[in-house]
């Protein structure tokens, strides 16, 4: 068992849309004490994984760029700030990354792109159109730090070692073994949502993917595989996860409004399964 955190934890290299920085607090205490190899099979920014920087560990998602970035940073750190530092915080340089067609290029520079578009894009969001070619405008920000040199090299750090891979959630949750913890973070449940399987979607990740994921996770913990999940505390959540795991609720501090000048703490469900 490699267990818990190995050092003091790191803020992520990215800001990304529903990311657990500001509550990984409140998800420490929710872990087993012991475990196998972590897995984080929707990295995102993968806050939890930077806090907690465990020696053996799986991060994946589906957003390709977002997992080449993590590839990039991981094994070319020097070219990744080399990049980072000849790119100035100017518009019509945005624009012209913001153009580029990125997927030509190495991992080293999709991840200085991605970092770049992130630390100076509006709200640090990610988005793409039809063509997949990234759509978010130039942000508002006075003075974006698009090269901090030692959380690069600290989350890179981290990162060594780790097996990172683009893939859908239930393939990263086929290669976890007993003993494992596996810690889901998928887009949430709008609290909208009612009970009903086929009154909404969200995005791509409807309700029939959160069915899915819920029998992943009961399949997981049925092999002794510790589950940790997170998703709103809605009546739809309740219902899939209340008969076979705990359920804890946890406030999150999210901003309300797309300015993100308004935040205020929202009740969120822990999910965890009997397996510890
Ligand atoms: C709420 S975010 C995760 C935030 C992350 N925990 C953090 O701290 O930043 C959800 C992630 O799930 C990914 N995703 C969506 N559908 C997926 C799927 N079917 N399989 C794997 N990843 C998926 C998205 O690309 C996104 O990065």
């Amino acid at each position: 068992m490699t267990g818990r955190a190995v050092g003091a934890g790191i803020p992520p290299f990215i800001k990304w849309v529903g990311g657990k920085r500001g509550l990984v607090e409140q998800l420490l205490p929710h872990l087993p004490k012991q475990f196998g190899r972590f897995h984080e099979p929707f990295a995102g920014g993968a806050a939890l994984f930077f806090t907690l920087r465990p020696k053996r560990a799986s991060l994946s998602d589906e957003n390709e760029r977002l997992v080449r970035s993590y590839v990039g940073l991981r094994d070319d750190t020097d070219e990744v700030i080399r990049l980072l530092k000849t790119y100035p915080h100017d518009r019509a340089f945005f624009e012209a990354q913001r153009a580029r067609d990125i997927d030509a290029e190495s991992d080293a520079e999709v991840a200085a792109w991605f970092i770049y578009l992130n630390k100076t894009g509006f709200n640090g969001l990610y988005r793409v159109n039809s063509k997949n070619r990234f759509n978010v405008p130039f942000g508002r920000y006075a003075k974006p730090n698009i090269c901090d040199v030692p959380t690069l090299r600290a989350c890179a750090a981290a990162l060594s070692g780790v097996r990172i891979e683009r893939c859908d959630f239930e393939r990263a949750a086929r290669r976890a073994k007993t003993g494992d913890l596996v810690y889901f973070d998928p887009p949430y449940v709008p609290l909208s949502a009612t009970s009903s399987f086929t009154s909404y979607t969200s995005g791509r990740f409807d309700l029939d993917a959160h069915a899915r994921l819920r029998d992943t996770a009961l399949a997981l913990a049925e092999r002794g595989v510790h589950v940790l999940l997170s998703n709103s505390s809605s009546d739809v959540v309740r219902d899939l996860y209340a008969s076979r795991f705990d359920l804890v609720s946890v406030n999150a501090r999210r901003a309300i409004n797309s300015k993100g000048d308004g935040r205020r703490a929202i009740p969120e469900l822990l999910i965890r399964s009997r397996t510890y």
